[in-house]
């Protein structure tokens, strides 16, 4: 029997992680396998004993996330597969009370992303300011631009993304980090991840890909997607032959007054 018989709140959950991967495969950003996604499901799984399919021992332990339960995609698997069947082609994990090691809790077992040291780092660390869902991706848009040294500094690529389009500003209220290159999938990635979090609300990995944090899967979306949509303004203006202006320092500050944003960098 699947984890989702009458569990119409799981069910739900996994209807929006199946729209969000549909949008990654139809907007090109995760070819074959490319990209991930995790959600915090705590709430939708019912307490109490389920027999685990499969156990595993993690590298190291998230504290704050003993006895939560996620939904992740599996390794290897087609973002284009998980928007048609998300428990088919992913897992609902459960760390032990320790967190030093998950249960495969449903529906089959599956291998979580190869990414989930990052994940699992991220959900621990943000885990009290309402962080849900963790999505990465790679958009060719913004990855693009990871390959031009000067957006590598610190603050450089962020705010010339902002100051694209307003909505950048808005809807990106924290920013755009950057994150050195590391190895796919390893803990030093993880780390730099986080390190990057802590002032910003999605990070870019150098030459890989993007990597966003929210509360909500649709919104966590939205976010790169209007990153993507700065990152295209500025490709479209060179392409055309001009560097694009740019909005200015001022008119920025006068969108985070307004909207009550926090200034940069916190
Ligand atoms: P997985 O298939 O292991 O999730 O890897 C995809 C990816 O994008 C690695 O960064
Ligand atoms: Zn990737």
């Amino acid at each position: 029997m699947s984890i989702l018989e009458n569990n119409e709140k799981l069910s739900s959950a996994m209807a929006d992680i199946a729209e969000v991967a549909g949008y990654l495969w139809t907007k090109g950003w995760a070819e074959r396998n490319g990209g991930n996604i995790s959600v915090n499901v705590t709430e939708f799984i019912t307490p109490g004993a389920i027999t685990p399919l499969s156990t595993v021992t993690l590298p190291r332990r998230f504290p704050a996330l003993g006895g939560d339960a996620f939904y992740v995609t599996g390794t290897g698997k087609r973002m284009r597969d998980v928007a048609k069947a998300p428990l088919q082609h992913g897992a609902i994990i459960r760390l032990h009370p320790d967190a030093g090691a998950y249960d495969i809790i449903a529906d089959r077992i599956i291998a979580p992303t190869s990414e989930l040291p990052s994940h699992l780092a991220i959900h621990d660390f943000a885990r009290a300011g309402g962080a849900k869902v963790v999505c990465h991706t790679h958009p060719t848009d913004l990855i693009a631009l990871t390959h031009r040294r000067e957006f590598l500094q610190p603050r450089v690529l962020g705010r010339m993304l902002w100051s694209m389009i307003p909505e950048a500003r808005i809807v990106v209220p924290r920013g755009v980090g950057i994150v050195p290159y590391h190895l796919p999938g390893s803990l030093e990635l993880a780390d730099a991840t986080i390190a990057a979090l802590d002032s910003h609300d999605v990070v870019m990995w150098e030459k890989h890909g993007c990597l966003a944090v929210g509360a909500d899967i649709i919104d966590t979306f939205d976010m790169i997607d209007t990153l993507s949509k700065a990152a295209q303004i500025y490709l479209s203006a060179r392409l055309a032959g001009f560097e694009p202006e740019g909005m200015s320092n001022d008119e920025l500050e006068e969108i985070r007054r307004v909207f009550n944003l926090l200034p940069e960098g916190n």
